[in-house]
């Protein structure tokens, strides 16, 4: 049986094969992932990977509503797998929003379900880093989040020659729109054709500006002119004072296609344009309050980074360490006597904090010293009896070859 497409599976290294995901590289990412949202003062929450699916309806827009996962469950209620986080966040933000000082810094791993159309960079399954800070309304959140993400990108030494955040702003594109429209309705409409001006052709995008009532000539200005905002200023400047500075750009070609966003966006690229986005976001000041239909009214902003492109990204700049299981010990046993004291010893070592691996049944002494090399094994260790019927372990570096000879209870302390 073939597993879906769009779905991996994950592997130990080293892989078996090339059509599989390395199950080391993910738990790395993940750790890096978390890591940086500590060093930033972020605390962990998760929801349910099955939500209902009003929850998307409301508010994620039509592009993401087309890709759900969704069915009625067994009591006849219309769900949907989560495909994306933030209105998960929303909803326990509401719930509970009393109970935490704000700003709320918050981030999570899920796991997220598109049914897209399976390409490079995009499938089915992924899993997404997302970071976001609810209850502040100023732009140094905005600043600290951009922070947050960069270091997120440094952490797995990716450098401003790697990649780029594209910087903009829904109101300055607001702004733009208004002064051009006096129809509040197409405004979504207008968005979408930008968010989708770079991957479509422009005698299409133009085609569609037209029959709202814009010029592609005038947009491509404004985006050329590329006239920060006030309150982009301010974030690029804190930006600067933290030395960042250099891995921004304001750039009005992004606008995002989800449509809960209300201000600033942005989105992760790499700079030689290989890979689709490695990270997207932005301010949702109305989801909080919408979501919680106007209990809870409180300013919102995060991003969210995926697995997959990351991954293509530092593979393509051999940025990924080398994995291997690396445990410390192997236990030699080739006297069947001694199997009850030698899982007494391996039993020591591992409450001691030590990986330790041996045969579960009697095997050639060559085939067990073989998997301890296989396993990248540090020392082998094999308990013995002395001419004075003494139990001792022997011990063996397996990089310099050096020899002990020990007794149990001291074996933890030389590891
Ligand atoms: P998004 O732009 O839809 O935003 O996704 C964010 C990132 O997730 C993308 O840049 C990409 O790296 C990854 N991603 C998305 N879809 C797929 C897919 N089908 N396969 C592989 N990777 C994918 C959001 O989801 C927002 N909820 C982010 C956010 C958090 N905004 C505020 N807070």
């Amino acid at each position: 049986m073939d597993r879906l497409p769009g779905f991996r599976d994950f592997y130990p290294e080293p892989l078996p094969h090339p059509d599989v995901w390395s199950a080391d590289a993910r738990q790395y990412i993940f750790d890096c992932w978390r890591e940086i949202a500590r060093r930033y003062g972020f605390r962990e929450y998760d929801g349910p990977p099955l939500e209902p699916l009003d929850l998307y309806t409301l508010k994620s827009g039509d592009e993401i509503v087309g890709q759900l996962y969704n069915f009625i469950d067994k009591g006849d209620r219309p769900v949907s797998m989560r495909p994306e986080m933030t209105p998960t966040l929303a909803r326990m933000a509401a719930a509970h929003e009393r109970n935490y000082k704000k700003p709320i810094k918050w981030f999570a791993v899920p796991q997220l379900f598109r049914y897209e159309k399976q390409q490079k960079g995009r499938l089915r399954e992924h899993f997404q880093f997302n970071a976001d800070i609810l209850g502040e309304a100023g732009p140094s959140a905005d600043a600290e989040l951009l922070a947050l993400l960069i270091d997120v990108l440094r952490i797995f030494k990716l450098t401003s020659e790697d990649f780029v955040v594209r910087l903009s702003s829904r109101n300055a594109w607001m702004e733009f729109f208004e002064k051009r429209c006096s129809d509040p309705g197409k405004s979504y409409e207008f968005f979408q054709i930008i968010d989708k001006l770079e991957r479509e052709m422009p005698e299409e995008s133009s085609k569609k500006l037209s029959a709202i009532g814009f010029s592609l000539n005038e947009v491509n200005d404004f985006i050329v002119a590329g006239k920060p905002t006030a309150e982009l200023e301010s974030i690029v400047n804190n930006l600067s004072d933290r030395g960042l500075a250099e891995f921004v750009r304001i750039d009005y070609h992004v606008i995002r296609g989800l449509a809960y966003y209300t201000g600033v966006v942005f989105e992760a690229f790499d700079k030689k344009g290989e890979f689709r986005a490695i990270a997207g976001g932005g301010r949702y000041n109305n989801l909080v309050k919408l979501i919680s239909g106007g209990k809870v009214d409180m300013p919102a902003l995060g991003f969210g980074m995926g697995d997959v492109v990351l991954l293509e990204l530092l593979k393509s700049r051999g940025l990924l360490p080398a994995f291997d299981s690396g445990i410390e010990a192997f236990c030699l046993i080739e006297d069947e006597t001694l199997r009850g004291p030698s899982l007494k010893l391996v039993q020591h070592l591992r409450e001691s904090g030590y990986a330790v691996d041996y045969f579960f049944t009697l095997t050639k002494s060559d085939k067990q010293f073989k998997r301890a090399i296989e396993l990248k094994a540090r020392f082998t260790v094999k308990l013995e009896i002395t001419a004075q019927q003494e139990l001792v372990v022997r011990m063996k570096n397996l990089q310099t070859r050096e020899e002990k000879i020990v007794v149990p209870p001291d074996l933890p302390g030389l590891l």
